[in-house]
């Protein structure tokens, strides 16, 4: 019961106070990768012109691993970290080699794809399938680390299987993907890296950090 009022008010929150993104848009999971890779290191307001450029350039998987990389990059520039770019135009060409363009339909399948990590397969199969399984970013780190007040450095890989099975549980397997993006909201709009804002909060008085008042303490780091 607990864990099901924890996700009912994310979710009703996240209905309420979500920003209106293109991606938000679209089922289409090869725009949902997109998306994704480009969020992955940069903010939301720089990615929403990238974003659209993009898919009106190479609209589907087959036309971008069709076209040249220079176009590719030439399309990211002013994005940075350009393996994203080369990556994504790799793991299209993956697709088309290997699965006749047939963009893969779950997570294990999208984990094959070289340059497809954990979180982006976990993105997007929640948001572009409804799979109910994790995205574990950065901010969901954060997130989920104070709300348990998890005690151990975050990048370990003890705490993304712990983070990961708690997630798990907190899931709803008919909002597995709104779920995802309520996390990543809450992580980019209240529970922020040095300024969380708790009494906006939906779910503070399940927070074990904001309950203590040692919510800044979390996400842990490693000793150096
Ligand atoms: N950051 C990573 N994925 C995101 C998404 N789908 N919406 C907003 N911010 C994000």
């Amino acid at each position: 019961a607990e864990e099901q009022s924890l996700s009912a008010r994310l979710l009703r929150w996240y209905s309420a106070e979500k920003r209106d993104l293109p991606w938000r848009q679209t089922g289409d999971p090869y725009a949902i990768w997109v998306s994704e890779v480009m969020l992955q290191q940069t903010q939301v307001k720089t990615v929403i012109p990238y974003y659209e450029r993009f898919l009106q350039r190479f609209p589907n998987v087959e036309q971008l691993a069709k076209a040249n990389l220079e176009d590719v990059l030439t399309i990211w520039s002013g994005l940075g970290y350009y393996s994203r770019a080369r990556r994504m135009w790799e793991g299209a060409n993956y697709i088309l080699q290997h699965l006749k363009g047939k963009f893969p339909g779950d997570y294990d399948a999208l984990l094959q794809i070289p340059g497809i990590g954990d979180y982006t397969a976990g993105a997007i199969a929640s948001i572009g399938f409804g799979q109910k399984v994790p995205a574990i970013d950065g901010n969901v780190k954060r997130v989920v680390s104070r709300l348990l007040a998890w005690p151990e450095p975050v990048e370990t890989v003890r705490s993304y299987r712990h983070f990961r099975e708690r997630l798990m549980v907190w899931q709803p397997a008919l909002q597995a993907g709104d779920f995802n993006q309520a996390l990543m909201e809450l992580g980019a709009m209240v529970c922020t890296p040095t300024k969380p804002d708790c009494p906006a909060c939906p779910v503070a008085e399940a927070c074990k950090g904001c309950l203590q008042g040692d919510f800044l303490r979390y996400p842990v780091k490693k000793p150096k």
